[in-house]
């Protein structure tokens, strides 16, 4: 079945100057990107993210990293990946959660570690069930940055809507 992945490439790989490595590992998979942009993450965003952990006790430090406080890299690379199977496909690329348990040739295994605060910097996300990738996708992607119709879309006229746009050259 046809399936739409979240992968989002963290701080700490973009600090490491992993993303050739990882586009060039995911590539193995022959999905296909769908929707690719650079995202300065808000805490809003990063703790939406991240709701099912709210009641962790590295929460706090782990919303913090995915805005990369950590890294002095304020910045992530969310990507959709489309095609068959695409979420176990990415998540048996990606490794298990924690880095020193994911297989050495995983992405996690390979460039993950672990902070002496006990954070797992895994590198990627990549969602972890249709559920997930759904809700995921839906708050880090607006319908028209995805070149498929990924989920059933509505159209609404939006009067006084404040806009950013280029000024004239
Ligand atoms: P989780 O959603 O459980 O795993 P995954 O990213 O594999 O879907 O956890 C989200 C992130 O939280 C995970 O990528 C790294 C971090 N994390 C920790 O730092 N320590 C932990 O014990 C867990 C479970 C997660």
């Amino acid at each position: 079945m046809n399936q739409n992945s979240l992968i989002l490439i963290k701080p700490d790989g973009l600090v490491k100057s992993l993303t050739g490595n990882i586009l060039t590992r995911m590539s193995e998979t022959k999905l296909e990107i769908v929707a690719a942009k650079i995202v300065r993450v808000s805490p809003e965003l990063a703790k939406a993210h991240y709701q099912h952990l709210a009641d962790k006790p590295f929460f706090d430090e782990l919303i913090t990293y995915l805005q990369g406080q950590l890294h002095d890299r304020r910045k992530v690379m969310a990507m959709v990946y489309w095609g068959e199977d695409a979420i176990n496909k990415v998540r048996a690329l990606a490794g298990a959660t924690n880095p020193e348990e994911a297989e050495p040739t995983s992405i996690r295994g390979a460039y993950g570690r672990i902070t002496s605060k006990g954070i797992y910097e895994n590198v990627i996300h990549a969602s972890s069930d249709a559920i997930e990738a759904e809700r995921e996708i839906k708050l880090w992607f607006e319908p028209d940055e995805i070149i498929l119709d990924a989920f059933p879309t509505k159209t609404e006229t939006l009067n006084d809507v404040k806009k950013r746009v280029w000024a004239k050259a």
